[in-house]
């Protein structure tokens, strides 16, 4: 175990490596030259790479994939992919080629609005408090002018601000409730900025105006965003939902809705059933920058809303027609943070021929959308593994450091043979010998 050290952050990124190597690694040379290999040699990228966090040593690589044939709202998009997980962008396309041929996908934005908080203690009477509150409600919006005016040109701003008295669920809890609009921006450090402002004018003018102390505890925005939701659908006849692997149309959407509907009741299948529907959001909104841990976690609180955690698409049989929606919040961004900053995330961004906010918000619902479809239609016809397994291959002849020639003869065998790890090791062993 190494000892404890100061001034990390200090270092040089040699110096960094140097000590790691020295406090963990057997092999030096092998791991120091991992990590550089991993460096890019355009020394200005690597420097804007170095620079996105503290103490970076190297990069971190996940595949970036596309996944094209996209119809939404009318319009052909080829949707950009970060992941590290071998079948979500082949379930994806294939997800967009059903539905192509099917009238593609719908998708519409409900509402956009974010929410932050400032939370506070107040020992003092609600009465007066509320008064203060309604007496000092507009200098809170007008100090934060320096902050909002760029927004409020634009055409968003703060919307509201609310007092919530919070003291039944906390001893002396109470909030400044406020409610943005920030357009193309995700807009947390805007909406951190005003809620700071907030807070310094409320305290201040509280010393001045009330008797008894007020103490501001924290100022942050919430990433629980139910009033900034999308919903995407899919739908056609039952009739034409008949394909390659779907024979029995009726069949095929009786089931699947059945398994739709033990997602909307049980939980423990709706945690699995909404991972695979992040599989596609997470990717998505990886690779145009957007902060995927703040999607998940409204996401996952948005699922919970009705105190017991459901499904996040629904599935409907009416009149021979079969539908197939989600209903997510997603507060993202196509301007400011990553977005101007990462060559990739440009990249997808020029790629989704540069989405507003709102555009983006749908082709994130659908890539969620497709996910489950293909996910579904996998788990209610062949079962899951079968394409996984497929997809899993390339995985396992790597780690078998498999020749491009072996690979092509072993892919080939699996073509016409099931998949599982000892029949990929027993075809390679058999090829070797
Ligand atoms: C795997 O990453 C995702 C699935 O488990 C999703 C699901 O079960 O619906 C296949």
């Amino acid at each position: 175990m190494p000892n404890a050290i100061s001034g990390f952050s200090k270092l040089t990124k040699s110096e960094k490596i140097e000590w790691l190597l020295d406090s963990y690694f057997t092999d030096k040379d092998t791991a120091r030259t991992l990590v550089k290999r991993y460096w890019n040699s355009d020394e200005k990228l690597q420097k804007l790479h170095d620079e996105f966090i503290e103490n970076t040593i190297t990069n971190y690589y996940l595949p970036l994939g596309v996944a094209p044939n996209f119809k939404i709202n009318d319009t052909l998009y080829t949707i950009p992919m970060a992941i590290e997980e071998s079948s979500v962008v082949a379930a994806a396309s294939k997800a967009a080629k059903f539905w192509l041929d099917r009238g593609g996908f719908k998708a519409e934005v409900i509402s956009t609005t974010k929410i932050g908080q400032v939370h506070f203690i107040y020992r003092g009477k609600y009465d007066k408090l509320e008064r203060f509150f309604e007496n000092v409600k507009t200098k809170l919006i007008s100090d934060t002018a320096d902050i909002t005016k760029n927004m409020e040109r634009r055409g968003g701003g703060i919307l509201d601000i609310e007092l919530r008295n919070k003291s039944e669920d906390l001893d002396n809890y109470y909030q400044l409730h406020a409610t943005f609009e920030t357009l193309d921006a995700m807009g947390a450090n805007f909406i951190n900025s005003c809620l700071e402002q907030f807070a310094t004018t409320f305290k201040t003018e509280a010393e001045a105006h009330l008797d008894e102390d007020l103490n501001v505890v924290m100022s942050i925005l919430s990433n629980y965003v139910p009033n900034c939701i999308v919903k995407a659908e899919v739908s056609c006849k039952i009739e034409d939902l008949k394909s390659k692997d779907i024979s029995n149309a009726d069949v095929f959407a009786q089931k699947f809705m059945q398994a739709v509907n033990i997602a909307e009741v049980e939980p423990f299948r709706a945690v699995t059933h909404n991972k695979g529907i992040m599989n596609g959001i997470d990717a998505v909104v990886l690779a145009t920058g957007n902060d995927f841990r703040a999607v998940e976690a409204g996401v996952h609180a948005y699922a919970s809303r009705k105190g017991k955690y459901s499904s996040l698409t629904h599935c409907s049989i009416d009149d021979g027609v079969f539908k197939f929606w989600i209903e997510i919040p997603l507060a993202l961004g196509t301007v400011g943070g990553l977005t101007s900053l990462h060559p990739l995330v440009k990249f997808s961004l020029e790629m989704l021929e540069k989405p507003t906010a709102k555009d983006l918000m749908q082709i994130v619902a659908v890539a969620g959308l497709a996910q489950n479809f293909a996910a579904l239609k996998s788990l209610t016809t062949t079962g899951i593994q079968e394409g996984h397994m497929k997809m899993h291959l390339m995985n396992i002849l790597n780690q078998f450091e498999a020749s491009a020639e072996e690979k092509t003869q072993i892919v080939d065998h699996f073509k016409t043979n099931i998949v599982t790890h000892s029949a990929v090791v027993e075809a390679i062993e058999k090829l070797r010998n």
